[in-house]
């Protein structure tokens, strides 16, 4: 990765990102590991939603199996499996009552084996989540914690705490929760416990050996089932600070403000220590595993998730929060490769998630509009729908030229939209309670994919799916664009299929001035990456045209992004 800071210095006159990086992180992760991950592009399932084999509405391990071929076609390297464990769905499973076992609704343990080993056998791997933060409030353990005493073994699992004020009718301190409302929720006895997300999500005490003792035990019994693989849920908790003091600083923690170790709760030096020894059990299973750290910190931050002896690899918010802008895509750009750089990892990528507006809407509002409250603020017409797939589909063609690692999110290769509309009455995800329905909350990226062009479900089950599919899924739907030239779908794949031939023989990017308004940068196997952020159609660099988003007979229009190799 030589070379290419100061190509962008010299090319760019937009500001480059120069906040210092950490120094502390001598060793780097040996280049030369045969790794699937540093490269690897990783497909996000999201079990409820997917395919539904049992016709109950609610997709399911079947489904997915079923659908395995599929995403080898598509041309994906991994499948990461969001939650699947027995769960009362408050948090779409991100509420685990049993790390052990499957939901009964999703299948068996036995069909978690069969679907690792199908992907196995298709030569794909297996990522699955894993929830350390907090358990269900149906969990086994808190059952126990309520049933004791305070000051028990039981409760000290997790984070009880006497309450202020004369009888201790007030929380602990001012923590807030995620979704909404207070951290803190009384129980009969008068204690206080803590949630920083919903109030069914107990934060587990993670000062406690047991605690530390039982994931240690999960993580093995996973990777005993062959699991290549575990993102990790909240990886920027955790750790509390012991003093418990009331909040001062924002909690936003991708806000401008820096977060540092200061905060009493996010992003606090001691969690660490976990890390590694989580990282010492992956290391010690002799196969190729990898872990990938869910951390909403400040750049400057993120880093030291990286360092060799802990996460192999994190998301990276950073450019999923990007505006389609040409400065800040630079700039996100350029600070997320030298940051992985620096400590020997390759970055990641992702545009769309289970907890974000799909990025096929996200950017079709203005740049500034507050994605979280506009579904339910509007005005409607500030979405441009047409605009915002072109986009999508230019970063992503932007995003799988880039080195390193992507994630994409089930769904976004048909370019589904966010589904913004959905009626209250369906609404299922915390946040609409819990904000007091200030934010209708994360179903629409949600809704169950479409697989056939006919109703009821489109061939995503035989019964009413859990959430309701708009109209328009039919025509995004895969038979549709299945062979469709100029789908979605379709250039998904030929992006996914160029990508190992002409975006993964290095890990270098050279930055190329092509004009104001145009992103443009050549990997190392010569493959030149071209977008248009600008109006006016530019002109094509030289060459044979590998994959473009959109005709190029003509030059490259606004908003469209292509794939060239100079000759
Ligand atoms: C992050 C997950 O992605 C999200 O869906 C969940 O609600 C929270 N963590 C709490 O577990």
């Amino acid at each position: 990765m030589t070379g290419w800071r100061s190509a962008a210095n010299r090319l760019h006159t937009v500001p480059v990102t120069d906040a210092p990086l950490p120094t502390n992180t001598p060793e780097t992760h040996a280049g030369d590991e045969p790794t699937w991950w540093r490269h690897g592009v990783v497909y996000q399932v999201y079990p409820r939603s997917f395919a539904d084999a049992n016709g109950d509405g609610i997709g399911d391990l079947e489904g997915i199996r079923s659908r395995l071929p599929y995403l080898r076609e598509l041309g994906v390297d991994a499948i990461w499996i969001c939650p699947w464990y027995p769960s009362p769905l408050n948090d779409g499973g991100y509420d685990v009552v049993d790390y052990r076992d499957i939901d009964p609704r999703f299948g068996t343990l036995a069909d978690a084996e069969a679907l690792i080993a199908d992907a196995h056998g298709l030569d794909m791997r297996v990522v699955i989540d894993i929830v350390p933060n907090h358990t269900s409030s149906e969990h086994p353990w808190f059952r126990a914690a309520l049933a004791a005493a305070p000051g028990s073994p039981e409760r000290a699992r997790y984070i009880f705490r006497e309450g202020k004020g004369e009888n201790g009718e007030e929380p602990p301190n001012n923590w807030l929760a995620v979704f909404g409302g207070p951290g803190w929720r009384r129980v009969p006895d008068g204690q206080w416990y803590l949630h920083l997300f919903d109030s069914t999500q107990p934060d587990l005490d993670w000062t406690n050996e047991e605690v530390r003792a039982e994931f240690d035990d999960i993580f093995r019994y996973w990777l005993d089932r062959g699991v290549d693989g575990f993102r990790i849920d909240v990886a920027h908790s955790l750790t509390k600070d012991q003093t418990f003091p009331d909040l001062e600083l924002s909690d936003d923690i991708l806000s401008s403000e820096p977060v540092t170790a200061r905060h009493p709760h996010w992003d606090r030096d001691d969690l660490h220590d976990i890390v590694r020894r989580w990282r010492r059990i992956l290391d010690d299973c002799g196969r190729d595993v990898m872990m990938v750290a869910e951390a909403w910190v400040s750049p400057e931050r993120l880093p030291l998730y990286l360092r060799p002896d802990e996460y192999h690899q994190s998301f990276n918010f950073g450019f999923l929060v990007t505006p389609w802008e040409h400065d800040s895509a630079f700039a996100a750009i350029d600070r997320a490769v030298r940051e992985a750089a620096a400590v020997g990892s390759t970055p990641t990528w992702t545009l769309s998630n289970h907890d974000v507006m799909r990025h096929a809407s996200r950017y079709g509002l203005p740049i500034g509009t507050n994605w979280r409250t506009w579904p339910l603020t509007g005005p409607a017409d500030l979405l441009d729908a047409q605009a915002g797939l072109r986009r999508a589909r230019a970063a992503t063609l932007l995003m799988l030229a880039l080195p390193g690692s992507a994630y994409l999110y089930q769904g976004e290769e048909l370019g589904l939209p966010e589904v913004w509309d959905l009626p209250p009455e369906v609404l299922d995800d915390p946040v609409w309670e819990n904000s007091g329905h200030a934010q209708k909350g994360r179903d629409g990226c949600r809704v169950p994919l479409p697989w056939t062009v006919d109703r009821p479900s489109f061939g995503f089950g035989d019964a009413e799916p859990w959430l309701p599919q708009p109209d328009s899924f039919g025509g995004l739907s895969v038979e549709a664009q299945r062979g469709a030239p100029g789908s979605t779908l379709e250039m998904y794949r030929a992006a996914l299929a160029e990508r190992s031939a002409h975006m993964c023989s290095d890990e270098t990017l050279a930055w190329l001035d092509l004009g104001d308004d145009v992103l443009a940068f050549r990997r190392g196997s010569g493959a030149v990456c071209v977008v248009n952020f600008g109006p006016t159609t530019i002109e094509l660099p030289a060459g044979q045209v590998i994959v473009a988003t959109t005709d190029v007979s003509d030059g490259l229009p606004t908003d469209a992004a292509v794939w060239v190799l100079p000759g």
